[in-house]
C-alpha cells in the first residue's frame, strides 16, 4: 500500500474504536459471570474476536452484531471442555489470559495460535501458574505455544514478577480466581490495571497497594454494562499526524486516559504538544476525555524511561516516528519488552526509520533517535505487526517521497477502519 506526504492539514473529529484490553475483558469476564454482559462500543478487531471464538468453543453464547455484543455468561465454574484447539490468533491477551482460566478448570484443553503468537514467551505465565499447581506444558518444549492445559485445583501464592506485564499479571490473578487462599502479583512497575477496575466491577475482590494486586478466590461473579472507552493506543497514532502536520486540528472523541496507560500524553506534553483535555468523565469505572490536538511546530525531543514505560508501551513505535520529526534527541530506555511484541519492535522500528533517513541508534533497552532532519520515503515490512503498519503510515505524511507500506493489512487485528479513518481526517 503507498502513503504519501500529507498534501493537507488533518482535521475533523473521529470517533476512535474501542479499547483492545478492555474489549478482550469484558468477553472473558462476562463469559465468567452469571447473567448477560451487555458491551458497546466493543472492538472488532481480529484479536477480540479470536477471544470471543475461544469462549464460544467452551459454550458461552456471545451474540455479536454492529451495534453491541451480548455475553450469556456461564459463571466462574460454568464452562465446558472445547472439543477442539483455542485458536488465539495474533492476540498474546487471549493467549496468557485465557492461560491462567484454563489452569483452573476442571478439563484439558490446548491452544495456539499465529506464526508469531507461536514464537512469544510464555515461560512467563507458565512458571507462576506451575507454582500454583497448575499443569501447563510447551507441547514443542520451547516455553511457547502450541500449550496443553489440564485443568486441576490450584493454591494462592504470592508472585513477584519480573516484567511489568498486565498479560502476566491479569493470568495469574485470574487463575487466583479458582485457588485456594488469596493471591497476589507485584511487578517491577505498575501495568495496566483493567483486569482489577473491570473484575471488582462485576463483583470480584481485588485490593491494590503501590504495585502489588491481591485477589480473593471464588466470587461471585455477575455480568454487568460496559461501554468500552475509545482505545487511547489507537489514538497514539492521529495525536502524532495532527503534532506533526502542519495546520492540523483533529479532535478525538472518547478516549480512554486510564493512568496506567496515558504515558503517551505525559511525554507529548514533555515535547511541548498542544494536546487538551475535554469533557473528563468516567465510564464503568474507567476515565474518559475527548482529547483537542493541534499541530504544534517545534516540539522538543525527551526521555523516556522507567515506570514510564509500561504506561506507553505501545505507543512506542509512533512515539519514535514523532521524536523523528521533533527537534533534538529522544532517548528510549528499559524498552526491552518490545523485543517480545508481535514483532521485535525495537528492531523493526530503529531499521524502518534509518531507512527513512533518520539519525536513530538501537540500544540494548531502547533507541536513540536525533530529530528534525526530514524524512524520506522507503519501502517498510509491516512484519504482519499492526503497530508497525500504522506508525509508517504516519511517518510517511512527513516524508519528502511516497512509503511502501508491505502487508500493510494487518492493520485489522486492532483497527481495521484504520486507512479509511486517517483518508477521513484528510479530505
Ligand atoms: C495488554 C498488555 C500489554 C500490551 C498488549 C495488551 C493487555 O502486553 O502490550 O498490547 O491487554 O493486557 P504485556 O502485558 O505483555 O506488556
Amino acid at each position: 500500500m503507498e502513503f504519501q506526504k500529507a498534501k493537507k492539514p488533518l482535521r475533523g473529529e473521529i470517533r476512535i474504536p474501542g479499547d483492545k484490553s478492555i474489549s478482550h475483558r469484558a468477553v472473558m469476564f462476562g463469559a465468567l459471570s452469571l447473567g448477560t454482559t451487555e458491551v458497546t462500543n466493543f472492538l472488532q478487531g481480529a484479536d477480540c474476536l479470536s477471544t470471543i471464538s475461544c469462549f464460544q468453543k467452551m459454550g458461552v453464547e456471545i451474540e455479536n452484531t454492529p451495534e453491541r455484543i451480548l455475553i450469556h455468561g456461564k459463571g466462574l465454574h460454568g464452562l465446558s471442555a472445547p472439543n477442539s484447539v483455542l485458536d488465539c490468533g495474533n492476540s498474546g491477551t487471549t493467549t496468557r489470559l485465557i492461560s491462567g482460566i484454563l489452569s483452573g478448570q476442571t478439563f484439558e484443553s490446548d491452544l495456539t495460535g499465529d506464526t508469531s503468537i507461536q514464537s512469544r514467551p510464555m515461560g512467563r505465565i507458565m512458571t507462576p501458574l506451575s507454582r500454583m499447581g497448575a499443569d501447563i506444558t510447551s507441547l514443542k518444549g520451547n516455553h511457547c505455544a502450541p500449550l496443553h492445559i489440564n485443568g486441576r485445583p490450584l493454591h494462592g501464592i504470592h508472585y513477584n514478577s519480573p516484567v511489568a506485564s498486565a498479560q502476566v499479571k491479569s493470568c495469574v490473578l485470574l487463575a487466583g480466581l479458582y485457588a485456594d487462599r488469596p493471591t497476589s502479583v507485584t511487578e517491577p512497575a505498575l501495568s495496566r490495571n483493567h483486569t482489577e477496575l473491570m473484575l471488582n466491577y462485576f463483583g470480584a475482590n481485588i485490593t491494590s497497594h503501590d504495585t502489588t494486586a491481591t485477589v480473593e478466590p471464588n466470587p461471585s461473579l455477575i455480568g454487568s454494562q460496559i461501554h468500552v472507552p475509545g482505545d487511547i493506543s489507537s489514538s497514539a497514532y492521529f495525536i502524532a499526524a495532527a503534532l506533526m502536520v502542519p495546520g492540523s486540528e483533529v479532535l478525538l472523541l472518547n478516549v480512554g486516559i486510564n493512568p496506567t496507560r496515558d504515558g503517551m500524553l505525559r511525554v507529548c506534553q514533555a515535547m511541548g504538544a498542544d494536546i487538551e483535555l475535554r469533557n473528563v468523565s468516567t465510564s464503568g469505572g474507567e476515565p474518559v476525555a475527548d482529547l483537542l490536538v493541534r499541530y504544534t511546530p517545534s516540539l522538543k525531543g525527551t526521555t523516556i524511561e522507567g515506570a514510564l514505560i509500561p504506561t506507553l508501551i505501545d505507543e512506542i513505535p509512533i512515539l519514535a516516528v514523532l521524536a523523528s520529526t521533533a527537534n533534538g534527541t529522544t532517548v528510549i530506555r528499559n524498552a526491552e519488552e518490545l523485543k517480545v511484541k508481535e514483532s521485535n519492535r525495537l528492531d523493526v522500528m530503529v531499521n524502518g526509520l534509518t531507512a527513512m533517513g533518520v539519525s536513530i541508534e538501537g540500544t540494548d533497552d531502547g533507541m536513540i533517535i536525533h530529530g528534525g532532519q526530514e524524512l524520506k520515503g522507503a519501502v517498510i515490512d509491516s512484519m504482519l505487526d499492526h503497530r508497525i503498519a500504522m506508525s509508517f503510515a504516519i511517518a510517511s505524511l512527513a516524508a519528502s517521497s511516497p512509503t511502501q507500506i508491505l502487508r500493510a493489512e494487518c492493520v485489522n487485528i486492532s483497527y481495521p477502519q484504520f486507512y479509511r479513518d486517517l483518508a477521513k481526517l484528510q479530505k
